[in-house]
């Protein structure tokens, strides 16, 4: 048993998706989420910068002594997984690996299509993780950029402009006759009833961030990490910008009102050396 939090960080408010998954899956774990709404998007940010930030945001969390921190950000754990596993003195989970590996498992050898920002298509990692399980998998990518702030401006999957915006993406997969959609954004998850309409229902749709959700509950079950509490885990947000946005819209992405959010100067994590060699 382990009653330290776990830890979550996103580059904005996107990650509080994969947070509403793991507050259903493990409510009574404490849950602490930074996010990044300063410098949010990274979805076209380059490797280094898109690690640069994903270290002080992971640096940051280590003040409340996680047992585990989930890189929540799509971006993040494409670009910066590696940096951020060998940096931090705790296990980190990211998302592309269990959306990996959940695709893979619904596929039965059909294609896989993966959608996300252009910085993580671009990085190739869903299909290398894909083709690390799967080496002849045949996989397609797309990127989504207008998904994003389709989301954060509130539009639902009805509305004509997000109908026309997922089919203008999407038309190609579908013409590729893709059997999985892996949704590797935090934000898709919200177009979800839009990109599945489109896309009709034998193409089976995966969320990054509940099979990562599924994968922490199995890493702590599997390490005795589990809390021992059983009364509802709290949450302590904080951000680096703009907390009443992050209130007002972060509440769609966790299905749950916020009260707790805590603004953080950037002299509390940029380029504070929290981590061994990271950060200097
Ligand atoms: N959180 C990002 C992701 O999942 C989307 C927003 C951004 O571009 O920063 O890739």
């Amino acid at each position: 048993m382990n009653n330290s939090p776990i830890a979550v960080f996103d580059s904005g408010l996107g990650g509080l998706s994969v947070v509403r998954h793991l507050r259903q899956l493990l409510p009574s774990e404490n849950l602490v989420y930074f996010g990044d709404t300063a410098r949010v998007p990274y979805g076209i940010k380059s490797r280094p910068t898109v690690a640069q930030f994903a270290l002080e945001l992971a640096g940051f969390t280590m003040q409340f002594d996680p047992k585990l921190i989930v890189a929540a950000c799509n971006t993040a754990s494409a670009l910066a997984l590696d940096e951020l596993e060998r940096e931090l003195p705790v296990p980190v989970i990211g998302v592309v690996n269990p959306g990996a590996l959940a695709a893979v498992r619904l596929a039965h050898q059909e294609s896989i299509a993966v959608i996300g920002t252009e910085a993580t298509i671009n990085s190739g990692s869903y299909v290398r993780a894909i083709r690390t399980i799967s080496p002849e998998q045949n996989v397609e990518s797309q990127p989504c950029p207008l998904f994003v702030p389709l989301v954060e401006e509130g539009r639902a999957c009805d509305d004509p402009i997000v109908q026309l915006t997922v089919a203008t993406y999407l038309e190609p997969l579908k013409q590729r006759d893709v059997r999985v959609v892996v949704l590797g954004c935090t934000h898709y998850p919200l177009l979800r009833d839009a990109i599945a309409a489109y896309l009709g229902s034998d193409v089976h749709i995966v969320d990054s961030g509940r099979e990562t959700s599924l994968a922490v509950r199995e890493h702590l079950a599997r390490n005795g990490s589990l809390s021992s509490h059983n009364v509802p885990g709290s949450m302590s947000c904080f951000v680096s910008d703009n907390p009443q946005r992050f209130r007002r819209i972060g509440s769609r992405f966790l299905d749950e009102p916020i009260d707790d959010v805590e603004l953080v100067e950037p002299e509390r994590y940029v380029n504070v050396a929290r981590l061994p060699s990271a950060l200097r």
